[in-house]
Protein backbone atom coordinates (compact mmCIF):
# COMPACT_ATOMS: atom_id res chain seq x y z
CA UNK A 1 0.00 0.00 0.00
CA UNK A 2 3.03 2.23 -0.23
CA UNK A 3 3.45 4.68 -3.16
CA UNK A 4 6.70 5.62 -5.07
CA UNK A 5 7.93 7.39 -2.66
CA UNK A 6 7.69 5.21 0.22
CA UNK A 7 4.29 7.48 1.32
CA UNK A 8 0.78 6.29 1.61
CA UNK A 9 -1.50 5.62 -1.26
CA UNK A 10 -4.61 7.64 -1.48
CA UNK A 11 -8.09 7.50 -3.34
CA UNK A 12 -8.96 9.58 -6.14
CA UNK A 13 -12.44 9.43 -7.87
CA UNK A 14 -13.69 10.41 -10.80
CA UNK A 15 -16.74 11.91 -9.17
CA UNK A 16 -17.95 12.84 -12.98
CA UNK A 17 -18.48 9.04 -13.54
CA UNK A 18 -20.51 9.14 -9.96
CA UNK A 19 -24.06 9.61 -9.32
CA UNK A 20 -24.25 12.65 -6.28
CA UNK A 21 -26.98 13.54 -4.85
CA UNK A 22 -27.71 16.77 -5.05
CA UNK A 23 -27.49 17.20 -1.17
CA UNK A 24 -26.63 15.66 2.07
CA UNK A 25 -30.26 15.68 2.59
CA UNK A 26 -30.84 12.85 0.21
CA UNK A 27 -29.02 10.47 1.73
CA UNK A 28 -32.20 10.27 4.39
CA UNK A 29 -34.04 8.75 1.49
CA UNK A 30 -32.88 5.30 3.03
CA UNK A 31 -33.66 5.51 6.42
CA UNK A 32 -37.25 4.20 4.52
CA UNK A 33 -35.47 0.86 3.33
CA UNK A 34 -33.00 -0.51 6.46
CA UNK A 35 -33.77 -3.82 5.44
CA UNK A 36 -31.49 -3.50 2.65
CA UNK A 37 -28.05 -4.16 4.43
CA UNK A 38 -26.09 -1.59 2.38
CA UNK A 39 -29.22 1.00 3.42
CA UNK A 40 -28.69 -0.06 7.32
CA UNK A 41 -24.82 -0.07 7.04
CA UNK A 42 -24.00 3.68 8.93
CA UNK A 43 -21.47 3.36 5.84
CA UNK A 44 -22.46 2.17 3.23
CA UNK A 45 -25.66 4.01 3.17
CA UNK A 46 -23.19 6.94 1.96
CA UNK A 47 -22.04 4.53 -0.14
CA UNK A 48 -21.90 7.01 -3.49
CA UNK A 49 -19.36 9.09 -1.17
CA UNK A 50 -16.99 6.20 -1.06
CA UNK A 51 -17.23 4.80 -4.68
CA UNK A 52 -14.88 1.60 -5.17
CA UNK A 53 -16.40 -1.23 -5.29
CA UNK A 54 -19.71 -3.02 -6.48
CA UNK A 55 -22.68 -3.45 -4.46
CA UNK A 56 -22.38 -7.17 -5.13
CA UNK A 57 -19.24 -7.32 -3.15
CA UNK A 58 -20.00 -4.81 -0.22
CA UNK A 59 -19.11 -6.98 2.77
CA UNK A 60 -21.24 -5.05 5.99
CA UNK A 61 -21.73 -6.58 9.34
CA UNK A 62 -24.18 -3.67 10.53
CA UNK A 63 -21.52 -1.45 11.17
CA UNK A 64 -22.16 2.75 11.85
CA UNK A 65 -25.56 2.36 13.88
CA UNK A 66 -23.98 5.57 15.75
CA UNK A 67 -25.31 8.77 16.36
CA UNK A 68 -24.49 12.30 17.13
CA UNK A 69 -25.66 13.11 20.90
CA UNK A 70 -25.85 16.17 22.74
CA UNK A 71 -24.56 16.34 26.39
CA UNK A 72 -24.49 18.97 28.54
CA UNK A 73 -22.73 17.79 31.51
CA UNK A 74 -19.79 17.27 29.73
CA UNK A 75 -19.97 20.36 27.91
CA UNK A 76 -20.22 22.07 31.47
CA UNK A 77 -17.14 20.50 32.29
CA UNK A 78 -15.50 21.66 29.23
CA UNK A 79 -16.81 24.87 29.02
CA UNK A 80 -18.74 25.05 26.77
CA UNK A 81 -22.34 26.46 26.61
CA UNK A 82 -25.13 24.27 27.24
CA UNK A 83 -26.36 22.63 23.61
CA UNK A 84 -23.05 23.00 21.82
CA UNK A 85 -21.22 20.02 23.04
CA UNK A 86 -22.03 16.75 20.88
CA UNK A 87 -20.43 13.29 21.46
CA UNK A 88 -19.96 11.16 18.38
CA UNK A 89 -20.59 7.54 20.53
CA UNK A 90 -18.74 5.03 18.02
CA UNK A 91 -18.16 2.39 21.00
CA UNK A 92 -21.66 0.83 20.16
CA UNK A 93 -20.20 -0.38 16.78
CA UNK A 94 -20.26 -4.34 16.37
CA UNK A 95 -16.71 -4.46 17.40
CA UNK A 96 -17.18 -1.51 19.85
CA UNK A 97 -15.07 0.84 17.81
CA UNK A 98 -14.92 3.22 15.16
CA UNK A 99 -12.82 0.46 13.73
CA UNK A 100 -15.80 -0.99 12.36
CA UNK A 101 -15.96 1.96 9.58
CA UNK A 102 -13.21 1.41 8.29
CA UNK A 103 -13.11 -2.65 8.38
CA UNK A 104 -15.99 -2.96 6.43
CA UNK A 105 -14.46 -1.06 3.66
CA UNK A 106 -11.20 -2.91 3.78
CA UNK A 107 -12.69 -6.79 3.85
CA UNK A 108 -14.72 -5.17 1.05
CA UNK A 109 -11.49 -4.68 -0.95
CA UNK A 110 -9.94 -7.71 0.40
CA UNK A 111 -12.88 -9.48 -1.27
CA UNK A 112 -12.20 -8.02 -4.07
CA UNK A 113 -8.77 -9.07 -4.64
CA UNK A 114 -10.10 -12.61 -3.64
CA UNK A 115 -7.62 -12.56 -0.74
CA UNK A 116 -7.93 -15.32 1.91
CA UNK A 117 -5.87 -14.19 4.62
CA UNK A 118 -5.94 -10.45 6.46
CA UNK A 119 -3.45 -9.74 9.26
CA UNK A 120 -2.96 -5.97 11.24
CA UNK A 121 -1.31 -4.60 14.22
CA UNK A 122 -2.83 -3.60 16.79
CA UNK A 123 -3.37 -1.81 19.94
CA UNK A 124 -6.39 -3.74 20.37
CA UNK A 125 -9.14 -2.01 18.41
CA UNK A 126 -8.16 -2.95 15.25
CA UNK A 127 -7.07 -6.73 15.94
CA UNK A 128 -11.03 -6.77 17.55
CA UNK A 129 -12.62 -5.19 14.59
CA UNK A 130 -10.79 -7.43 11.72
CA UNK A 131 -11.27 -10.80 13.95
CA UNK A 132 -14.97 -9.75 14.26
CA UNK A 133 -14.89 -9.34 10.30
CA UNK A 134 -13.17 -12.38 9.50
CA UNK A 135 -15.35 -14.29 12.05
CA UNK A 136 -18.96 -13.26 11.17
CA UNK A 137 -18.30 -13.14 7.43
CA UNK A 138 -15.95 -16.45 7.16
CA UNK A 139 -14.49 -15.15 4.03
CA UNK A 140 -10.90 -14.75 5.30
CA UNK A 141 -8.51 -15.93 7.93
CA UNK A 142 -7.43 -13.34 10.62
CA UNK A 143 -3.43 -13.30 11.84
CA UNK A 144 -3.09 -10.23 14.32
CA UNK A 145 -0.17 -8.72 15.83
CA UNK A 146 -0.16 -7.32 19.20
CA UNK A 147 2.43 -5.88 21.39
CA UNK A 148 2.95 -8.49 24.56
CA UNK A 149 1.34 -6.45 27.57
CA UNK A 150 0.03 -3.92 25.84
CA UNK A 151 -3.34 -4.09 24.43
CA UNK A 152 -5.92 -3.94 26.96
CA UNK A 153 -8.05 -7.52 28.50
CA UNK A 154 -11.11 -6.57 26.34
CA UNK A 155 -9.92 -5.79 23.17
CA UNK A 156 -7.27 -9.20 23.34
CA UNK A 157 -10.49 -11.30 24.54
CA UNK A 158 -12.28 -10.32 21.53
CA UNK A 159 -9.28 -11.15 19.16
CA UNK A 160 -9.54 -14.52 20.88
CA UNK A 161 -12.94 -14.91 20.67
CA UNK A 162 -13.44 -14.07 17.14
CA UNK A 163 -11.10 -16.69 15.99
CA UNK A 164 -7.93 -14.98 15.15
CA UNK A 165 -4.59 -15.97 14.94
CA UNK A 166 -2.67 -13.57 17.55
CA UNK A 167 0.87 -13.12 17.55
CA UNK A 168 1.74 -11.05 20.98
CA UNK A 169 5.69 -9.84 19.89
CA UNK A 170 8.09 -8.61 22.55
CA UNK A 171 7.62 -4.63 21.52
CA UNK A 172 4.86 -2.22 21.84
CA UNK A 173 2.53 -0.96 18.62
CA UNK A 174 5.30 0.52 16.34
CA UNK A 175 7.36 -3.03 16.31
CA UNK A 176 4.51 -5.01 15.66
CA UNK A 177 3.37 -3.07 12.60
CA UNK A 178 6.90 -2.70 11.24
CA UNK A 179 6.65 -6.59 11.72
CA UNK A 180 3.30 -7.06 10.14
CA UNK A 181 4.49 -4.68 6.96
CA UNK A 182 7.27 -6.96 6.59
CA UNK A 183 5.37 -10.55 6.79
CA UNK A 184 2.19 -9.05 4.80
CA UNK A 185 4.83 -8.14 1.94
CA UNK A 186 6.89 -11.23 2.25
CA UNK A 187 3.80 -13.56 2.41
CA UNK A 188 1.55 -11.88 0.23
CA UNK A 189 -1.43 -11.13 3.08
CA UNK A 190 -3.81 -8.39 2.93
CA UNK A 191 -3.11 -5.76 5.19
CA UNK A 192 -5.60 -4.09 7.09
CA UNK A 193 -3.75 -1.72 9.12
CA UNK A 194 -4.65 2.42 8.11
CA UNK A 195 -1.84 2.46 5.65
CA UNK A 196 -4.37 0.50 3.46
CA UNK A 197 -6.36 3.41 1.81
CA UNK A 198 -9.60 1.71 1.71
CA UNK A 199 -10.12 1.81 6.07
CA UNK A 200 -9.98 5.20 5.31
CA UNK A 201 -12.81 5.49 3.04
CA UNK A 202 -14.98 3.90 5.32
CA UNK A 203 -13.73 5.69 8.11
CA UNK A 204 -15.23 9.02 6.69
CA UNK A 205 -18.41 8.02 6.93
CA UNK A 206 -18.32 8.93 10.86
CA UNK A 207 -17.93 12.57 9.84
CA UNK A 208 -21.17 12.03 7.09
CA UNK A 209 -22.98 10.79 10.79
CA UNK A 210 -21.72 13.87 12.74
CA UNK A 211 -23.54 16.12 9.83
CA UNK A 212 -26.34 14.13 10.00
CA UNK A 213 -26.51 14.75 13.47
CA UNK A 214 -26.72 18.18 13.09
CA UNK A 215 -29.23 18.31 10.15
CA UNK A 216 -26.52 18.92 7.42
CA UNK A 217 -24.86 21.35 9.44
CA UNK A 218 -21.17 21.82 9.67
CA UNK A 219 -20.08 22.12 13.44
CA UNK A 220 -17.16 24.69 14.47
CA UNK A 221 -14.90 21.46 15.62
CA UNK A 222 -14.46 18.11 15.25
CA UNK A 223 -12.15 16.95 17.99
CA UNK A 224 -10.14 13.20 17.85
CA UNK A 225 -7.89 11.45 19.75
CA UNK A 226 -4.49 11.04 17.01
CA UNK A 227 -2.87 7.21 17.80
CA UNK A 228 -1.70 6.19 14.01
CA UNK A 229 -3.30 9.26 12.39
CA UNK A 230 -5.84 7.34 10.09
CA UNK A 231 -9.07 8.87 11.62
CA UNK A 232 -7.84 12.34 11.42
CA UNK A 233 -6.48 11.63 7.80
CA UNK A 234 -9.65 10.19 6.91
CA UNK A 235 -11.78 12.94 8.27
CA UNK A 236 -10.00 15.77 6.31
CA UNK A 237 -10.59 13.69 3.10
CA UNK A 238 -14.53 13.49 3.72
CA UNK A 239 -14.71 17.16 4.29
CA UNK A 240 -11.95 18.19 1.46
CA UNK A 241 -14.23 16.10 -0.59
CA UNK A 242 -17.78 17.39 0.40
CA UNK A 243 -16.83 20.50 -0.08
CA UNK A 244 -15.36 20.30 -3.79
CA UNK A 245 -18.21 18.21 -4.44
CA UNK A 246 -20.41 21.57 -3.16
CA UNK A 247 -22.11 19.48 -0.49
CA UNK A 248 -20.97 21.55 2.35
CA UNK A 249 -20.51 25.16 2.13
CA UNK A 250 -17.84 25.14 5.18
CA UNK A 251 -15.11 23.30 6.38
CA UNK A 252 -14.98 22.67 10.01
CA UNK A 253 -11.85 23.30 12.35
CA UNK A 254 -10.36 19.84 13.33
CA UNK A 255 -8.42 19.45 16.86
CA UNK A 256 -6.13 15.91 16.73
CA UNK A 257 -5.35 15.64 20.63
CA UNK A 258 -2.39 13.44 21.45
CA UNK A 259 -1.78 11.65 24.89
CA UNK A 260 1.54 13.66 26.20
CA UNK A 261 3.70 10.49 26.37
CA UNK A 262 3.02 9.55 22.56
CA UNK A 263 3.11 13.17 20.96
CA UNK A 264 4.64 13.01 17.66
CA UNK A 265 2.18 14.73 16.07
CA UNK A 266 2.14 17.59 18.34
CA UNK A 267 5.80 17.88 18.91
CA UNK A 268 6.45 17.65 14.83
CA UNK A 269 3.82 20.59 14.12
CA UNK A 270 3.79 22.16 17.35
CA UNK A 271 7.22 22.47 18.29
CA UNK A 272 8.79 21.91 14.77
CA UNK A 273 7.05 23.72 12.63
CA UNK A 274 6.31 20.59 10.61
CA UNK A 275 3.36 21.40 7.78
CA UNK A 276 1.35 20.51 4.53
CA UNK A 277 3.16 23.02 3.07
CA UNK A 278 1.11 21.94 -0.24
CA UNK A 279 1.76 18.95 -0.25
CA UNK A 280 5.78 19.15 0.60
CA UNK A 281 5.84 18.65 3.75
CA UNK A 282 9.57 19.00 5.07
CA UNK A 283 10.44 14.73 4.81
CA UNK A 284 13.52 15.79 6.48
CA UNK A 285 12.04 16.96 9.84
CA UNK A 286 10.42 14.12 9.78
CA UNK A 287 13.34 11.49 9.51
CA UNK A 288 15.47 13.37 11.48
CA UNK A 289 12.97 13.15 13.84
CA UNK A 290 12.12 9.44 14.16
CA UNK A 291 16.29 8.95 14.01
CA UNK A 292 16.87 10.90 17.55
CA UNK A 293 13.60 9.12 18.61
CA UNK A 294 15.44 5.68 17.63
CA UNK A 295 18.74 6.93 18.94
CA UNK A 296 17.24 7.62 22.51
CA UNK A 297 15.02 4.37 22.06
CA UNK A 298 11.93 6.53 22.63
CA UNK A 299 8.76 4.70 23.63
CA UNK A 300 4.79 5.96 24.01
CA UNK A 301 3.84 5.39 26.86
CA UNK A 302 0.50 6.33 28.20
CA UNK A 303 -2.88 4.51 30.24
CA UNK A 304 -4.50 5.38 26.90
CA UNK A 305 -3.41 2.31 25.33
CA UNK A 306 -4.90 2.45 22.05
CA UNK A 307 -3.07 5.42 21.18
CA UNK A 308 0.12 4.42 22.48
CA UNK A 309 2.19 5.36 19.28
CA UNK A 310 5.11 7.40 18.18
CA UNK A 311 5.39 6.25 14.78
CA UNK A 312 2.16 7.72 13.32
CA UNK A 313 1.73 5.94 10.05
CA UNK A 314 -0.64 8.92 8.75
CA UNK A 315 1.22 11.21 9.84
CA UNK A 316 1.45 12.97 5.93
CA UNK A 317 -2.07 12.67 5.26
CA UNK A 318 -3.04 14.28 9.02
CA UNK A 319 -1.12 17.30 7.80
CA UNK A 320 -3.41 17.67 4.78
CA UNK A 321 -6.10 17.51 6.94
CA UNK A 322 -5.00 20.20 9.39
CA UNK A 323 -4.34 22.14 6.65
CA UNK A 324 -7.67 21.87 4.87
CA UNK A 325 -9.44 22.36 8.34
CA UNK A 326 -7.35 24.88 9.56
CA UNK A 327 -6.28 22.44 12.60
CA UNK A 328 -4.64 22.25 15.80
CA UNK A 329 -2.74 20.06 17.54
CA UNK A 330 -2.92 19.34 21.42
CA UNK A 331 -1.22 16.58 24.09
CA UNK A 332 -2.76 16.13 27.09
CA UNK A 333 -1.60 14.58 30.20
CA UNK A 334 -2.87 11.13 31.17
CA UNK A 335 -4.38 12.52 34.27
CA UNK A 336 -6.50 14.90 32.20
CA UNK A 337 -7.47 11.90 30.02
CA UNK A 338 -9.17 9.82 32.92
CA UNK A 339 -10.51 12.51 34.26
CA UNK A 340 -12.31 13.70 31.11
CA UNK A 341 -12.94 9.85 30.47
CA UNK A 342 -14.77 9.54 33.61
CA UNK A 343 -17.00 12.63 33.52
CA UNK A 344 -17.99 11.23 29.91
CA UNK A 345 -19.26 7.90 31.75
CA UNK A 346 -20.64 10.33 34.89
CA UNK A 347 -23.10 11.61 32.08
CA UNK A 348 -24.04 8.60 30.57
CA UNK A 349 -21.63 7.96 27.52
CA UNK A 350 -18.59 5.58 29.16
CA UNK A 351 -15.53 5.25 26.70
CA UNK A 352 -12.39 4.19 27.46
CA UNK A 353 -9.19 6.15 28.06
CA UNK A 354 -8.00 7.14 24.49
CA UNK A 355 -11.74 8.29 23.79
CA UNK A 356 -11.07 10.40 26.93
CA UNK A 357 -8.83 12.35 25.35
CA UNK A 358 -11.34 14.00 22.80
CA UNK A 359 -13.30 15.58 25.73
CA UNK A 360 -9.82 16.57 27.18
CA UNK A 361 -8.66 18.28 24.25
CA UNK A 362 -11.47 20.29 24.09
CA UNK A 363 -11.84 21.60 27.55
CA UNK A 364 -7.94 22.79 26.87
CA UNK A 365 -8.74 24.11 24.05
CA UNK A 366 -11.61 25.99 25.55
CA UNK A 367 -9.18 27.22 28.66
CA UNK A 368 -6.98 28.70 25.73
CA UNK A 369 -9.51 30.43 24.37
CA UNK A 370 -9.20 28.79 20.73
CA UNK A 371 -12.50 26.77 21.24
CA UNK A 372 -15.29 29.43 22.34
CA UNK A 373 -18.35 28.39 24.71
CA UNK A 374 -20.60 29.65 21.33
CA UNK A 375 -18.67 26.85 19.20
CA UNK A 376 -20.63 24.11 18.65
CA UNK A 377 -17.98 21.34 19.17
CA UNK A 378 -18.56 17.39 18.40
CA UNK A 379 -15.73 14.99 20.26
CA UNK A 380 -15.24 11.80 18.79
CA UNK A 381 -15.71 9.17 21.11
CA UNK A 382 -14.19 6.13 19.34
CA UNK A 383 -14.46 3.47 21.66
CA UNK A 384 -16.22 1.55 23.84
CA UNK A 385 -16.05 1.52 28.31
CA UNK A 386 -15.88 -1.98 28.56
CA UNK A 387 -12.40 -2.40 26.06
CA UNK A 388 -10.69 -1.56 29.03
CA UNK A 389 -12.29 -1.81 32.21
CA UNK A 390 -8.77 -2.18 33.98
CA UNK A 391 -8.19 1.37 33.82
CA UNK A 392 -11.34 2.71 34.40
CA UNK A 393 -11.38 0.49 38.17
CA UNK A 394 -7.79 2.03 38.74
CA UNK A 395 -8.98 5.27 38.48
CA UNK A 396 -11.68 4.97 40.35
CA UNK A 397 -10.07 3.11 43.13
CA UNK A 398 -7.36 4.75 43.04
CA UNK A 399 -4.74 2.23 41.99
CA UNK A 400 -1.97 4.57 41.28
CA UNK A 401 0.51 1.49 40.59
CA UNK A 402 -1.65 1.15 37.78
CA UNK A 403 -2.37 4.80 37.14
CA UNK A 404 0.98 6.52 37.25
CA UNK A 405 2.77 5.89 34.14
CA UNK A 406 4.08 8.87 32.99
CA UNK A 407 3.68 11.25 36.40
CA UNK A 408 1.29 11.11 39.19
CA UNK A 409 -2.17 10.73 38.40
CA UNK A 410 -4.89 12.46 40.78
CA UNK A 411 -8.70 10.79 39.99
CA UNK A 412 -10.94 14.11 40.21
CA UNK A 413 -13.64 12.12 39.69
CA UNK A 414 -13.44 9.14 41.69
CA UNK A 415 -16.04 6.91 42.90
CA UNK A 416 -14.02 3.63 44.80
CA UNK A 417 -16.01 0.60 45.51
CA UNK A 418 -16.86 0.65 49.24
CA UNK A 419 -16.14 -2.64 51.22
CA UNK A 420 -18.70 -3.45 53.53
CA UNK A 421 -18.61 -6.67 56.16
CA UNK A 422 -21.27 -9.20 55.13
CA UNK A 423 -23.47 -8.14 57.92
CA UNK A 424 -26.87 -6.00 57.56
CA UNK A 425 -25.66 -3.60 60.22
CA UNK A 426 -22.94 -2.57 58.78
CA UNK A 427 -24.48 -1.99 55.64
CA UNK A 428 -26.72 0.20 56.71
CA UNK A 429 -24.51 1.93 58.37
CA UNK A 430 -23.10 2.90 54.82
CA UNK A 431 -25.83 3.75 53.22
CA UNK A 432 -27.08 6.09 55.79
CA UNK A 433 -23.54 7.79 55.52
CA UNK A 434 -23.75 7.40 51.60
CA UNK A 435 -22.92 11.38 50.70
CA UNK A 436 -25.30 11.33 47.63
CA UNK A 437 -28.64 9.68 49.35
N1 LIG B 1 -9.18 5.73 19.83
C1 LIG B 1 -9.20 4.39 19.88
C2 LIG B 1 -10.17 3.75 20.80
C3 LIG B 1 -8.32 3.63 19.07
O1 LIG B 1 -8.37 2.31 19.14
C4 LIG B 1 -7.41 4.30 18.24
C5 LIG B 1 -6.47 3.56 17.41
C6 LIG B 1 -7.44 5.69 18.23
C7 LIG B 1 -8.33 6.37 19.03
C8 LIG B 1 -6.55 6.47 17.35
O2 LIG B 1 -7.02 6.48 16.06
O3 LIG B 1 -5.02 5.60 14.91
O4 LIG B 1 -6.88 6.65 13.67
O5 LIG B 1 -5.39 8.03 15.10
N2 LIG B 1 -6.26 2.33 17.53
C9 LIG B 1 -5.45 1.53 16.61
C10 LIG B 1 -5.61 0.07 16.90
C11 LIG B 1 -4.08 2.00 16.46
O6 LIG B 1 -4.70 -0.71 16.60
O7 LIG B 1 -6.66 -0.33 17.38
P1 LIG B 1 -6.02 6.71 14.84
Amino acid sequence: MNGPEGDLIDIRYDWNKVEIPSSLKEFEKRWATRNNPLDYSGVWRFRELLPFAPEDQIVTIGEGQTRLQQNDGVAKYAGINPGNLFLQYEGMNPSGSFKDNGMTAASTHAKMVGAKVTACASTGNTSASLAIYGGTTGLFNVVVFVGSGKIAYGKLSQALDYGAATLQIEGDFDDALMQVRRVCDEAGIYLCNSVNPFRLEGQKSIMYRVLEGLNWEVPDWIVVPGGNLGNSSAFGKAFIELKELGLIDRMPRLAIINASGASTLSKLYNEHGLSWNDGEPDLKLVADYFQKMDEEDGRACTIASAIEINRPVNLLKSLRTLDACDGVVRDVSDELILDAKAQVGRFGFGCEPASGASVAGAKLLREQGIIAPSDRVACILTGHQLKDPNATVAYHSGNHQALDRTGPVEPHFGNAPISVANDFSAIMDVINNLPSL
